[in-house]
């Protein structure tokens, strides 16, 4: 049997499929378009009797027919997407083409597939879909956390289309009865994410002497999960999570955007102190994001009850590692660090 795992060259599909070989015996076929957030250079130690990379994108059916029939896959996970809300306030298009259309064109070429199986492997057939908190919306200081039921009120291009490929994954199960399950995690941090989102972003200026940009008040409250975690809930709803069901995944960290930066600056002033003062002197309010969420949390009642799941890490033991993991990569950060970034960074912060 053979896992197919879409966006697994991105920042948590590298980790979920360093997770799933060091534990699993069944080969992974990625698919995965190769776009400015991802390094297929993450993997390239895997052998190919474990681990085989596809350029390709989840719109193009022909392509996921013939992965689909060439490697018997029986589990599908899909973290292909496009996930910057920043990008997206600037042009959803693409938003709009990836997480919709190409949820859409998977969910199809699935069930065709899917139909084309004998009883047996439809049992063992699953198809579980990542998606994020943040298609809840945003609470307010005091308000009960999401959960699985609360109603989807997305405000930003980003999280309108992750919420659009939510749906269509429903109607897929409700419809035609294919076996799917969706996730709905918080803030994601850890090795391998791309210097684009706010905590590598941080670590990566304070380490070249580079303001750290804090959008308005810096008071906004976002729950973190560390990636290992994630991918560890992931594995067992993959395994375990009831088919047609949706299960919150968070880190029980909820901090406000300027508590976190500051737990960075703390770090990085114990590991490699500054020649003269502290990180924090760095931090820069700048102009707030468009419609910007003020609070996102979860409740994880469900995924604990049923599955026995709960993170490892907190707050403090993961932006450790975290921190760690990029001081100890530079050479990662760097081969990450494209004229596009640059690109991206100058027009963003200008
Ligand atoms: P990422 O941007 O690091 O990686 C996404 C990957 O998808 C990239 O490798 C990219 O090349 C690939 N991709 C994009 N368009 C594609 C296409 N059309 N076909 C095939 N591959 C394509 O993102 P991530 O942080 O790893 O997020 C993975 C998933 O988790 C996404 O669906 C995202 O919405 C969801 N999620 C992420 C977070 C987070 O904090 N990172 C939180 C909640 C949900
Ligand atoms: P981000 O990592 O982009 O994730 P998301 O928007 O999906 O939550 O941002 C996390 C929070 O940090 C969010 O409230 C926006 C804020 N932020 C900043 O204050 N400065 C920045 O430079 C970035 C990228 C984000």
């Amino acid at each position: 049997m053979t896992i197919l795992v879409t966006g697994g060259a991105g920042f948590i599909g590298t980790n979920f499929i360093i997770n799933w070989t060091s534990k699993n015996k069944e080969k992974v076929i990625n698919i995965d378009s190769l776009n400015y957030a991802s390094n297929k250079e993450n993997l390239s130690y895997l052998s190919s009797r474990k681990y085989i990379l596809i350029k390709g994108t989840i719109n193009n059916k022909k392509l996921l027919n013939f992965i689909l029939r060439k490697y018997k896959i029986r589990k599908i996970i899909n973290f292909a997407a496009e996930t910057h809300v920043d990008r997206s306030i600037k042009d959803a298009s693409k938003f709009v083409s990836t997480n919709i259309n190409g949820t859409y064109c998977l969910l199809e070429e699935l069930k065709i597939y899917f139909q084309s199986l004998n009883n047996s492997s439809k049992k063992k057939f699953k198809f579980l879909h990542v998606s994020t908190d943040e298609v809840y919306g945003s609470l307010g200081k005091f308000s009960k956390p999401s959960n699985e039921n609360s109603q989807m009120q997305p405000n930003n291009p980003y999280s309108a289309t992750k919420a659009a490929s939510d749906h269509l994954v429903r109607a897929f199960n409700k419809t035609y009865g294919l076996p799917t399950v969706i996730t709905n995690c918080s803030n994601n941090y850890g090795p391998f994410q791309f210097p684009e989102k706010l905590i590598p972003l941080i670590i990566n200026n304070a380490i070249n002497e580079k303001k750290l940009p804090i959008y308005g008040n810096g008071k906004q409250i976002r729950d973190w999960l560390y990636v290992e975690d994630h991918c560890n809930a992931l594995i067992l709803i993959l395994k375990k999570g009831k088919i047609g069901e949706t299960f919150n995944i968070g880190g029980n960290n909820e901090v406000t955007n300027l508590e976190l930066v500051r737990s960075i600056c703390s770090i990085l002033d114990s590991k490699i102190p500054r020649k003269r003062g502290k990180y924090s002197q760095l931090i820069k309010f700048v102009k707030d994001r468009p419609g910007h969420d003020f609070r996102y949390g979860l409740d994880t009642f469900k995924v604990k009850s049923q599955l026995k799941w709960s993170p490892l890490e907190n707050m403090k033991t993961g932006l450790i590692k975290t921190v760690e993991w990029y001081l100890e990569n530079p050479k990662w950060l760097k081969d990450n660090i494209s004229q596009e970034y640059k690109k991206w960074i100058n027009t963003q912060y200008r």
